[in-house]
């Protein structure tokens, strides 16, 4: 075979030996076509128009080199797939899975191989490497990635990015601009193509490998560039190993918050009977801290106090909270923290915070502490207290942990096998594995985990369902000290990239929006009204009501909505949007009759007619509307607002009125027939 190349080579293109094979979506639309036309190659296309030219397969590795060049398919099997599966907390209750698949075996002349798996969905597909055990082969060190996205018409396109490996991990602001313009980027990558067609790259299932960042090589062309290893290998593995699936999405703004394609590529759940894991709303001593008012550490601001944990709990049985987060209330804050996070203790309380007492004080009132662990990413110190930390926390009925790993992208600190300190990134393989193995520690004490300073959301959640949210892009806290604090568009970009992600822990509802003056420059800058909306538009099973207590006597009435809105969903429904301009969302509690309704805009005050025809049939609703009054203004103006009601049936049609960085937000509640 080898001595026959260098003919076929001269045949061209059309060689003999050259092959493609095609998978299209279930409604015929999107195409995926693979060759092995001197190196495997793929492109994508949808109704015969290009979304992906020619675009490289393949993988790199220390012990045999390149899969890639050279490796010609030697066999195809197909199938097609459509189920129903059901989650048990979520989005929607119900997540259907059509695809039709394609596993092309590819081979080189010395007989290493492997597999391109690739599903094709009616709105998006993803594809991965699986490398079977063969000879050659066991230790396997991958060097890079060589998949390739190249997009067509790239002069034309937009993109909302956050750049790759710097320093403030995922927490920058989304960038737009010519796809051209972007050096480097983190997934999930929104495009808009000319014509309107969107894609959004990202990845599914990323287990035990370095997460994929896209790096722009030529014009137009992004390329895989995994996060390394502290020496500079991507990944270390065995074989036989897969990669997580690379995806791409595909449709309107719209169809990608709607789009199930990252669930549906995850593995079903590992865990068993999970109705220990709560999706709830939740209050917290952790606004003060970020505006500092209270400390973290130990002092006469010190927030963590049983006495701040008991006032903070008696509102929270108050107003129907279920739970109170607590940060600062172990050793090791006082300092600089995130230098010293190896001094961190997750079992030893400071004096002034008696956690048996305040955890049965809540008992009494059915309000749970919520467990806190920083570790200033010193993670071999976390890794060593791991048991004992949740053994404790199950103990005093704990049964969600916020987790944070506040180090500078690149800083993460562990030691090695030899005692040897190490930096790693937050999304390297490492980490990868390290915040895996957190929340399937803490699965075992029936403990569910909301990681901040995270690791991307890829959909493990299906798989691991105790991993509740995380953060993962600039929230809330932003706001009180960031430079600068998020825009107005900064909530409007969210639900077309990061979320497209998975749940994110933001931590809505500041109704005090400019703690020091309206003129300042940390300050919220959305209107009241907009906060509210954010709780329909921001998807994550817990949400925070982030503000002082304090703050929410001002505004009882508006409150109430924070009050009724579930966390939890038999159905959601993106109605309308445009990336970092204005979204309306629509959502269903889960196990309820009630709809509730978000609407949302960037800088721009806007007019959004909304056709309320996915209502249910047959009944009859009140519309609890929150709304920006007429004279509402983020700047100038942002306590203007209304509550009104109306009685709505899905013949209806709403027109809502947003102020400049204002919302909407609305409760239909079913009306007994
Ligand atoms: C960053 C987290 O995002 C924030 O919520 C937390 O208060 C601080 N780290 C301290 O742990
Ligand atoms: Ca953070």
């Amino acid at each position: 075979m080898r001595a026959m190349l260098p003919l076929l080579l001269m045949l061209g293109p059309a060689s003999v030996l050259a092959q493609s094979l095609a998978v299209s979506s279930p409604d015929g639309k999107l195409t995926f076509t693979l060759s092995d036309d001197d190196t495997p190659h793929y492109q994508v296309s949808r109704e015969g128009r290009a979304l992906l030219g020619d675009s490289a397969l393949g993988l790199s590795m220390l012990e045999i080199g390149d899969m890639g060049p050279g490796y010609r398919i030697v066999k195809a099997a197909r199938h097609h797939s459509d189920s129903q599966w059901e989650q048990p907390w979520g989005e929607r209750h119900y997540v259907q899975d059509n695809h039709n698949e394609l596993a092309a075996t590819f081979a080189n002349d010395a007989g290493q191989r492997f597999v391109l798996r690739v599903r094709v969905f009616d709105d998006g597909l993803g594809f991965r490497y699986e490398v079977p055990a063969q000879p050659h082969l066991s230790t396997v060190n991958i060097t890079d990635e060589r998949t390739e996205f190249r997009i067509a018409g790239s002069d034309k396109v937009t993109a909302w990015s956050i750049p790759a490996r710097q320093w403030d991990r995922y927490e920058y602001p989304y960038r737009t601009s010519t796809l051209e313009a972007v050096q480097s980027a983190q997934t999930p990558l929104t495009m808009k193509l000319p014509g309107g067609v969107h894609l959004s790259i990202h990845e599914a299932a990323l287990v035990n490998y370095a997460a994929m960042t896209l790096n722009q090589r030529r014009p137009g062309v992004l390329k895989a560039d995994l996060t390394p290893w502290s020496d500079g290998i991507k990944v270390k593995t065995a074989a036989p190993f897969m990669s997580p699936w690379r995806t791409i999405e595909v449709g309107s703004a719209t169809d990608l918050v709607n789009s199930s394609l990252i669930l549906n590529l995850n593995e079903p759940n590992k865990l068993g009977d999970v109705s220990w894991v709560k999706p709830g709303k939740y209050i917290g001593i952790w606004w003060a801290m970020h505006l500092g008012r209270m400390t973290w550490g130990s002092g006469l601001h010190h927030g963590a106090t049983t006495a701040n944990a008991e006032r903070y709990m008696d509102f929270a049985a108050r107003y129907g909270f279920d739970g109170v987060l607590v940060e600062g209330w172990n050793q090791g804050w006082d300092g600089d923290w995130v230098k010293n996070g190896d001094k961190f203790s997750f079992t030893q309380p400071y004096p002034d915070f008696d956690i048996k007492a305040i955890t049965a004080y809540g008992a009494g009132k059915g309000v749970k502490l919520i467990g806190h662990h920083e570790t200033g990413g010193h993670v071999s110190n976390y890794e060593a207290q791991l048991d004992d930390a949740m053994a404790l926390y199950q103990r005093l009925g704990v049964s969600q942990v916020k987790t944070g790993y506040v180090a500078d992208g690149g800083e993460i600190d562990r030691r090695d096998a030899k005692g040897i300190r190490r930096h790693e990134w937050h999304d390297g393989q490492f980490m990868v594995n390290h915040y895996q193995k957190v929340v399937t520690e803490a699965a075992k004490y029936h403990i569910a985990i909301n990681s901040h300073e995270p690791i991307k959301d890829t959909g493990l959640r299906r798989t691991y369902p105790n991993w509740i949210s995380r953060e993962g892009a600039r929230g809330q806290e932003y706001n009180a000290w960031g430079t600068p604090p998020n825009s107005p568009e900064h909530t409007v970009m969210l639900p077309f990239t990061r979320l497209l992600a998975g749940p994110m822990d933001f931590t809505p509802g500041i109704f005090d929006l400019a703690p020091t003056d309206l003129k300042d420059g940390n300050r919220v800058q959305t209107t009241l009204a907009k906060q509210l909306a954010l709780y329909v538009t921001i998807y994550s099973p817990i949400q925070m009501a982030a503000d002082l207590p304090e703050n929410y006597q001002k505004h009882l009435d508006a409150f109430q909505f924070i009050r009724d809105v579930p966390t939890d969903w038999e159905e959601s429904k993106a109605l309308a949007g445009a990336v970092g301009d204005y979204l309306v969302m629509a959502r269903k509690a889960r196990g309820g009759k009630d709809w509730y309704l978000g609407a949302i805009t960037d800088e721009q005050a806007r007019v959004l007619p909304v056709k309320l025809d996915f209502l249910d049939s047959g009944t009859r609703y009140e519309a609890q509307i929150y709304r920006d009054g007429a004279k509402a203004d983020w700047q100038s103006n942002p306590y203007d607002y209304v509550i009104e009601k109306k009685t709505v049936s899905r013949s209806d049609t709403l027109t809502l009125k947003l102020a400049t960085s204002g919302g909407a937000a609305i409760r239909f509640k079913a009306l007994e027939q």
